[in-house]
């Protein structure tokens, strides 16, 4: 038996597309693997915020405290976890800001990863995710590929935390007038529902 953090990043939650799609993965996922736990992180549900300046230290804390603690129980429940469904949309050229604070959450030294004389490495070796994303633009491909940060840091940070297999599906384009929106929506939750099954 696994678990799967379901890490849901978007204010906007009945009509997102991009929930659409992630929500549609997880349901297949649960389905191909009944014995799997998935838990269920909302972010803005969670109220997940800045870090202030007394958190700065929370690596100081042992496990017994830590697991306890408002800030540092999520960095153990991402460490405790085998699997990451990320979905957010593209905001301003990056993940939106919850989840940067998330992960400012969950890259703790000591924890989720840690300092060595060759420099830091990550403690989550051997996990897997995926991102869900969704953009109003086409960043995929073409001349605004280069401006892409959400699934860009999203990639590099996990990896740094020493999650490598990693997985994007993108839904381009959403925004743009005249375009068959709903079939680009379409292919991105066929897409979700191949990987569900294998992932
Ligand atoms: C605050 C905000 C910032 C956005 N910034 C970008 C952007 O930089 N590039 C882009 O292509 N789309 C941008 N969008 C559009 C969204 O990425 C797009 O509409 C996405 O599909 C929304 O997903 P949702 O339906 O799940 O909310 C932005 C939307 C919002 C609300």
């Amino acid at each position: 038996m696994g678990t799967v953090l379901y890490i849901k990043a978007n204010a906007r939650r009945d009509a997102s597309r991009t929930f659409e799609i992630s929500d549609r993965f997880v349901t297949v996922y649960q389905k191909n693997h009944p014995q799997d736990e998935i838990i269920t992180l909302d972010l803005y549900q969670e109220r997940i915020d800045f870090l202030k300046e007394e958190d700065l230290y929370l690596h100081r804390l042992s496990p017994e405290e830590g697991r306890n603690h408002p800030v540092l129980k999520y960095t153990y429940q991402f460490l405790d976890a085998d699997k990451y469904v990320f979905a957010e949309p593209l905001w301003n050229l990056g993940v939106p800001a919850i989840l940067k604070a998330y992960f400012d959450y969950i890259c703790i030294s000591g924890i989720t990863f840690k300092y060595t004389e060759t420099g830091p490495v990550g403690l989550c070796q051997g996990k897997k995710a995926v991102n869900i994303t969704t953009r109003g633009g086409e960043y995929s491909e073409g001349s605004l590929a280069l401006l892409e940060m959400g699934d860009r840091y999203i990639k590099t940070i996990l990896g740094f935390l020493g999650v490598t297999d990693y997985t994007t599906i993108a839904a381009n384009n959403l925004d743009v007038i005249g375009i068959d929106i709903d079939a680009i929506v379409n292919e991105a939750i066929r897409e979700a529902e191949e990987l569900a099954r294998s992932f």
